[in-house]
């Protein structure tokens, strides 16, 4: 076994991605509860090959797995988890993948979390945009900052995680 494979650290490992948060949620207070740790336990995840039609996938495969490991969640923390996985989703596919790739999704739960996890293969960073009226662009990230606690971006063996944790 690599030390790669050992650490958890190979491509498609199970285990979720350690990485900073972004800067703007470092200093929230709820970052501290959050911890913005990698959290315990397998999670649930799946894998996509790359389309604009994996977007709504994702939004099921989420609200599937949290009715599955989160039963009793409130319907608006569903509702902003799988918001959150529709911008990362489609983010990974108009800008981290081209076509043949995959996108991974990952989603673990704690008592006190639900982390969700995008992995795409290219190495460059999502980065905020002014915001285009006349394109409808540049919002995601945004909406991705409103509803978690914190998020980040971690660089992956071959690509890069983008992760945002909500507190339930
Ligand atoms: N997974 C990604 N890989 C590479 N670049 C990304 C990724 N996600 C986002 N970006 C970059 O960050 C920018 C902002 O993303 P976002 O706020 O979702 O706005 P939009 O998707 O409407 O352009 C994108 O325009 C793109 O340049
Ligand atoms: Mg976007």
């Amino acid at each position: 076994m690599t030390n790669e494979a050992r650490q958890g650290n190979s491509p498609n490992s199970p285990n979720p991605t350690a990485g900073e948060p972004h800067a703007a949620c470092a200093q929230s207070d709820a970052l501290r509860a959050c911890r913005c740790r990698p959290l315990p336990g397998i999670p649930a995840q799946a894998m996509f090959p790359s389309a604009p039609e994996i977007v709504s996938a994702a939004r099921h495969f989420v609200r599937d797995a949290l009715a599955h490991d989160a039963t009793g969640l409130h319907e608006d923390l569903v509702d902003d988890v799988r918001l959150i996985v529709s911008e990362l989703v489609t983010n990974a596919v108009r800008y981290g993948t081209e076509p043949g790739d995959s996108v991974l999704v990952l989603l673990a739960v704690t008592d006190t979390c639900v982390r969700i996890e995008v992995r795409d293969p290219v190495r460059r960073r999502p980065r905020f945009r002014a915001v285009s009226q006349e394109r409808d662009r540049g919002r995601g990230l945004f909406i991705v900052q409103a509803l978690a606690e914190c998020w980040g971006v971690a660089d992956r063996p071959f690509g890069k995680a983008v992760w945002a944790q909500v507190a339930r």
